[in-house]
C-alpha cells in the first residue's frame, strides 16, 4: 500500500481510495451509489442539496460529496435513519415547487424523480399555486426553463461558468427568496447564451430542458444510438435520441468521445436538416437550365467525363479540388491522394487551413 492509498469501511464493506478524495469518490470507484443532486463528476463540488449525507463513525451526519475520506473511517450510507433523513431532504427539494411529473418532459429521465420513486416520496405537489415561477418557453430557441421544477443545486451554473465558460447562470435572493437567474434578470434568448446545451444536460431534474423535444415524445419512448458529429474535425461523439416516429429528437454528448461529453451549438441542436423537406437526396444534373435528378452513376460519369476534358485540354493544374472538416480523416487522405495519384496535380487544400 503506497503512502497516498486509504481504507474506509462503507456499509460494513472496505474499500481503498486516495487521500484527497472524497467519500462519494471513494463510494463511487467502489460501485457504491451514493445519491446525490449538486454533486456531478464534470464541476467543482457545491455541496448544497444535502442529498448525500452519510453516518461517519456512527455518530456525524456529514456530506460525503464534499467530506475527505480518512484511513479507517467507518461509513453508512444506507440503514432506516439515512433513509429517513433522505426523504426530509427530498422532500424539502421539493416544497417550494411545483413537480407534476406528468407535465414535465424530463419525467422518466429525471434523477431528481430516480430518487423520490427510490425513497418513495410523493412527487405531485399540485397544491401549490401553478405558474408562481417564471416559466419561459419561448424566449430561446435552443432551451426552455421552468422554475417550478428547479432545486437550486447549481450544476447548471457551474456547468456554464466552468465547461462552456460563458458565466449565463447564477443565483439571486437569498434565504427562501433565493432563486436561479441568467445575466442578471435577462431571458434565457436574450441572454449572453451560446446554446450549447451543457446546463441542460447535467440539470438534474427539469428545469432546464431543450426546445426540440418539446412536443415530440417522453423520455420512455426515445432510442438512442451513438454517432459522430458531422461538423467538425473534433470529431464529438453524441447520442442521439429518435422518438417513436423516428424523428431525431434529442442530442446529449457522449463521456467516451473527444468531447468527454460535451458539445457546441452545432452538435447540440443542427441535426433537424436530416430530417427536412428541402434536404437534397439524390444527384441533379442541370439540362437546358434546369436541375433534373439523375442516378449516383450518371452524376459521376458526367463529373469523371468533365475531369477529363479538362486534363486533357488545360492540363492537371487547371483542376484543383478542396476537401472538408467534415469528412473523416480516410476521406481526407483518399482525397489528396485522387489529385495527385489519378488526376496529377498538387491542387488540394482543406477548409480548417483558412
Ligand atoms: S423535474 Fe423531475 S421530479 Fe420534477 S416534475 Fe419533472 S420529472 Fe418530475
Ligand atoms: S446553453 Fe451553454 S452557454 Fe447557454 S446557459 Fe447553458 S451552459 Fe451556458
Ligand atoms: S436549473 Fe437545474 S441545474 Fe440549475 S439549479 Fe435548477 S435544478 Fe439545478
Ligand atoms: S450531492 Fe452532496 S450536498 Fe449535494
Amino acid at each position: 500500500m503506497n503512502g497516498d492509498q486509504i481504507t474506509i469501511k462503507v456499509n460494513g464493506k472496505e474499500i481503498s481510495g486516495v487521500k484527497g478524495d472524497t467519500i462519494l469518490e471513494v463510494a463511487s470507484r467502489n460501485g457504491i451509489d451514493i445519491p446525490h443532486l449538486c454533486y456531478h463528476p464534470k464541476i467543482s463540488k457545491t455541496g448544497a442539496c444535502r442529498l448525500c449525507m452519510v453516518k461517519v463513525n456512527g455518530t456525524m451526519i456529514k456530506a460525503s460529496c464534499t467530506e475527505p475520506a480518512t484511513d479507517g473511517m467507518d461509513v453508512v450510507s444506507e440503514d432506516k435513519e439515512m433513509t429517513e433523513i433522505r426523504k426530509g431532504v427530498l422532500e424539502m427539494l421539493l416544497s417550494e415547487g411545483d413537480h407534476n411529473c406528468l407535465n414535465c418532459d424530463w419525467s422518466g429521465d429525471c434523477e431528481l424523480q430516480g430518487y423520490c420513486n427510490k425513497y418513495d416520496v410523493e412527487l405531485r405537489n399540485s397544491d401549490f399555486p401553478k405558474n408562481v415561477r417564471q416559466k419561459d418557453f419561448v424566449s430561446s430557441k435552443a432551451l426552455k426553463r421552468d422554475e417550478n421544477k428547479c432545486i437550486l443545486c447549481g450544476r447548471c451554473v457551474k456547468a456554464c461558468s466552468e465547461i462552456q465558460v460563458m458565466n449565463v447562470w447564477d443565483f439571486t435572493g437569498r434565504g427562501s427568496h433565493a432563486r436561479l437567474t441568467s445575466d442578471v434578470e435577462a431571458k434565457i434568448g436574450e441572454s449572453t447564451c451560446v446554446a450549447c446545451g451543457t446546463c441542460v444536460q447535467l440539470c438534474p431534474t427539469g428545469a432546464l430542458s431543450f426546445q426540440q423535444v418539446l412536443g415530440r415524445g417522453q423520455s420512455w419512448d426515445l432510442k438512442k444510438e451513438s454517432s459522430i458529429c458531422i461538423y467538425c474535425g473534433v470529431g464529438c461523439k453524441i447520442d442521439f435520441y429518435t422518438n417513436k416516429e423516428g424523428q431525431l429528437v434529442k442530442a446529449m454528448g457522449h463521456n467516451d468521445g473527444p468531447n468527454e461529453g460535451h458539445l457546441c451549438v452545432k452538435g447540440r441542436f443542427g441535426f433537424d436538416f436530416v430530417q427536412g423537406d428541402k434536404r437534397i437526396t439524390s444527384p441533379l444534373i442541370k439540362k437546358d437550365g434546369k436541375f433534373e435528378e439523375a442516378t449516383w452513376d450518371e452524376a459521376l460519369d458526367l463529373v469523371a467525363k468533365k475531369f477529363t476534358e479538362i486534363r486533357n485540354t488545360k492540363g492537371p493544374d487547371a483542376i484543383m479540388a478542396f476537401s472538408s472538416a467534415k469528412c473523416t480523416n480516410e476521406e481526407n487522405y483518399l482525397h489528396q491522394k485522387f489529385m495527385r495519384s489519378v488526376v496529377g496535380t498538387n491542387n488540394v487544400d482543406h477548409c480548417a487551413r483558412l
